[in-house]
């Protein structure tokens, strides 16, 4: 798959992804080598080895080496344990400059939720599992009459606040979905998930794997109306909400799924598990594979873990073609 040199640049990959990779597997005629997990370190060690760099090249060896190795470290020593709730919209926020490698993460994605205003206390280890909604006639809907049975829904308190319920965009027939979170103040105002900052990210990270949202891309989020004041969601209020994303899945039929954060990859999954525990495998939602991933609002404030976002675009890319492979 071509790789889109512009979206890479504004994902902030571009130096790294594109101009040593490309180079690189033009050399050694690979075409995918930036589809792999540490791209810049293992496309530039496999060119090494083949004892086709040149002098820059070997600087890359070297530098792509050291910064794999500082990158491990950092994650090995966990998250900064001094960390205070954002009390901002995400949605506003803007790029916040490169962190130094030398500085720890000032936090990680298992500290934030978009919902980010109000601290959660955590689940008890041994908490039962929220109860799965009954599904009623909504497993029976067709598109019209889903969305029109969410645009007027009072089945949980988050309609009182609403100015519009946020249904989901996209294609209707996509072999892509990607399940965020909730709306925000924007989604709210529009009616259409991820506008904003958070959402021009998303679009640049569906144009790096050649997709735009309204070409085989479905979005839509866990939750349909906004929370007042971000709050995190309520588990009934996800419980409530589900059969809708659970109809939507069903209408769509995507042969792969990306959430999109914690709180999207927890209610999908039904788990308290961290974004670092979920990342990296492969799971299931209602038989569709299930890749997790950042979400966009938090890699606005955590530059140095977009490259960690892309491995898993490039891991839900592997598992798409696979799956589509099969349904041939
Ligand atoms: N964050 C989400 O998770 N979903 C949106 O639609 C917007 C922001």
């Amino acid at each position: 798959m071509a790789l889109d040199d512009i979206a890479l640049e504004e994902l902030g990959l571009a130096p790294r992804w594109v101009r040593k990779g490309v180079a690189i597997a033009a050399h050694a005629g690979a075409q995918d080598v930036a589809a792999d997990v540490e791209p810049t370190a293992r496309v530039a060690e496999a060119a090494a080895a083949q004892r086709t760099v040149e002098p820059a090249q070997e600087d890359a060896v070297r530098e792509a080496r050291a910064a794999r190795s500082q990158q491990a470290a950092r994650f090995e020593a966990g998250p900064a344990s001094t960390v205070e709730p954002q009390p901002e919209s995400l949605q506003e926020a803007k790029a916040t400059p490169a962190i130094s490698s030398d500085e720890p993460p000032p936090f990680t994605e298992d500290d934030f939720a978009w919902f980010d205003a109000v601290a959660e206390p955590a689940l008890p280890a041994d908490a039962p599992a929220p109860p799965r909604a009954p599904r009623d006639d909504i497993a029976a809907l067709d598109w019209d009459a889903l969305s029109e049975r969410v645009a007027g829904c009072t089945r949980c308190r988050l309609c009182e606040k609403r100015t519009n319920t946020v249904f989901g965009v996209g294609d209707r027939e996509a072999d892509w979905m990607l399940i965020g979170e909730a709306p925000g103040e924007n989604e709210d105002r529009q009616g259409e998930p991820f506008v904003g900052q958070a959402g021009k990210l998303l679009d640049n990270m569906l144009r790096a794997l050649s997709l735009e949202r309204s070409q085989n891309v479905y979005i839509a989020n866990v939750i349909k109306c906004r929370p007042p004041g971000n709050r995190n969601p309520e588990p009934d209020e996800v419980a409530r909400c589900e059969p809708y994303l659970q109809r939507q899945v069903a209408l769509v039929k995507p042969k792969i799924i990306v959430a999109l954060g914690r709180f999207a990859a927890q209610s999908l999954l039904k788990t308290d598990g961290s974004i670092a525990s979920l990342r990296g495998r492969v799971h299931q939602y209602e038989g569709v594979p299930v890749i997790v991933t950042y979400h966009p609002a938090y890699l606005l404030r955590s530059l140095q873990d977009k490259s960690k976002a892309w491995a898993d675009l490039c891991l839900a890319r592997d598992t798409w073609r696979g799956a589509a492979r099969v349904d041939r």
